[in-house]
């Protein structure tokens, strides 16, 4: 048994990364979008997690165009920032949790999820960007991680509801776990991706705050109801990389249906993406 200290959703704009490493946090563009995440980095900070389960996606780093897994679960003790064209990001190597990886594996594929298993897997923006926002410049990561890579790059893209139900087997895989550390394991997970954004087209630079807001209610109040958005309406609404919104499905699911909305920001501009950041935990009243 481990505890689910709480979910995440968080955008993984690289531009953000970028700002960071390059130390240009203080500039004017920059700082209004550093000092509203502030209080998040601060619960961060309070729950002192064990274990994030980091659930993103991949953008042809580590998968090329030649393989593509709808789902897949890194097992491995480590995992390398990926070199995206300019070098790998000057962050430290993400250290995995192989033993409730394993179990995640087996207790989902006996739950009928048949995920890919990732023994070696280099992460990019989608994964050590979220870190960054989270955690700022560590030395080293404070605690493991254990990333969930969904495809949202190559039609066809999972769907929001396949995203919830995913969530809530890796829910039950969480409360079954028995190993070494199980009594006091502290475990938060991450949904990534979004919000609304298009990268390319006639559309680029759509940004729709107003749906990026709409997404966050229904997601907190009503995620039966959220998922079943179709891939269409992302795109409609959402611009043809707000898709990446379904794995804020996933972090959803692992949660309870009943959650208390901890912390909430939506900011524009950073890049060319609707910038939003949700912290949610298990109801307690
Ligand atoms: C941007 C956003 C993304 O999600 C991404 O993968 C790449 C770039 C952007 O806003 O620039
Ligand atoms: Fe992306």
């Amino acid at each position: 048994m481990t505890t689910v200290v709480g979910g995440i959703g968080t955008s993984h704009v690289p531009a953000v990364g970028a700002a960071i490493d390059h130390g240009k946090q203080d500039e004017p563009y920059w700082r209004p979008y550093f000092d509203k995440i502030q209080p998040a980095r601060e619960w961060m900070a309070a729950q002192q997690p064990d274990v994030c389960i980091v659930v993103y996606n991949d953008h042809a780093s580590a998968f090329s165009l030649q393989l593509i897994p709808t789902f897949a679960l890194g097992v491995a003790a480590e995992f390398q920032p990926a070199d995206e064209g300019y070098g790998p990001r000057q962050v430290p190597t993400v250290q995995g949790h192989p033993e409730l990886a394993w179990h995640l594996a087996e207790s989902l594929i006996g739950d009928e999820f048949d995920i890919t298993i990732a023994n070696e897997m280099d992460v990019d923006h989608g994964l050590t960007v979220p870190l960054s926002v989270m955690f700022g410049e560590p030395d080293a990561w404070p605690c493991r991680v254990i990333p969930i890579c969904v495809n949202v790059i190559q039609y066809p893209p999972p769907s929001g509801k396949r995203c919830l139900s995913l969530g809530r087997a890796i829910r039950r895989a969480l409360d079954s776990y028995a190993g070494s550390d199980a009594d006091s394991l502290k475990v938060v997970v991450f949904g990534t991706g979004g919000m609304s954004h298009q990268l390319q087209g006639e559309r680029a630079g759509l940004v729709n705050a107003e749906f990026d807001l709409a997404f966050m209610d229904e997601l907190v109040a009503e995620p039966d109801t959220g998922c079943l958005r179709s891939h269409t309406t992302y795109i409609r609404e959402a611009g043809s990389e707000g898709i990446e919104l379904v794995m804020w499905f996933v972090m959803r699911g692992v949660l309870d249906d009943d959650v208390d909305e901890v912390f909430r920001m939506h900011h524009v501009p950073t890049s060319n993406t609707g910038n939003g950041l949700l912290i949610l935990q298990n109801a307690t009243g």
